[in-house]
């Protein structure tokens, strides 16, 4: 999926674009979520992947107050717990290689993760509708070629804009056995076509050329 610029969903609001770690997600009124979901964070770094994205994913309902911001942090909390739950193995000989969108083992995480939400949400107090809509982005959330609603949108870039922070430069390089720079590389050419929102085009152009100078990826190929 790519998103030409005119495409993009603009703001009015004025992006913040500083490093994410000076915006850590706030609050605590997700904690208890948290903490139901522990060992599914222990699997493919979701224990940086999914606190930073939460983050991200604030930074975007910041400058979208339309959106349902409650909606967009559960969601994208739990998005990816579902690799909890697969065989970690599969997770690296078929998620990252070949048509790796496409492998069997990415749809079953995102069922998987359903399956989460659906179980950790109810006892939490949230209602059934609720969770439905949690459960209607989940589904789908990497393998889906578009985005459902404005949450959805959210979500999806919340997802991306982590790996243009070099802490997730160097989580996912490390999943692609490729180096920083040529990691780099790619963030520009296929992931930073596909973010759905201004904001959040702006927050990935200002974060990777952060990290590229930090990482000398322009020396270090
Ligand atoms: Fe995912
Ligand atoms: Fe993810």
């Amino acid at each position: 999926m790519s998103a030409p610029s005119a495409t993009r969903l603009p703001t009015d609001l004025a992006v913040d674009t500083s490093p994410i770690v000076l915006t850590p997600a706030t609050g605590t009124d997700l904690d208890d979520i948290w903490r139901a979901v522990v060992p599914e964070t222990r699997v493919r770094a979701n224990d940086v992947h999914l606190p930073m994205s939460l983050a991200y994913a604030e930074r975007l309902c910041a400058v979208h107050p339309e959106a349902d911001s409650l909606l967009v942090r559960v969601t994208i909390l739990l998005h990816d717990t579902g690799w909890g739950r697969v065989d970690e193995e599969r997770i690296f000989s078929e998620g990252f290689s070949g048509d790796w969108r496409k492998a069997q083992i990415r749809f079953e995480h995102e069922r998987q993760g359903c399956l989460i939400a659906q179980e950790v949400l109810p006892p939490l107090g949230y209602d059934a509708e609720f969770v439905e809509r949690v459960v209607t982005i989940i589904d789908g959330h990497d393998t889906r070629q578009y985005s459902k609603s404005l949450e959805d949108t959210l979500v999806r870039d919340a997802d991306r804009l982590w790996r243009f922070d070099y802490a997730g430069i160097a989580v996912a390089a490390s999943w692609f056995r490729l180096d920083p720079s040529t990691y780099a590389d790619r963030l520009e050419t296929e992931i930073l076509p596909e973010l759905l929102t201004e904001a959040g085009h702006t927050i990935a152009v200002a974060h990777l050329a952060r990290s590229r100078a930090l990482l000398k990826t322009d020396v270090l190929r």
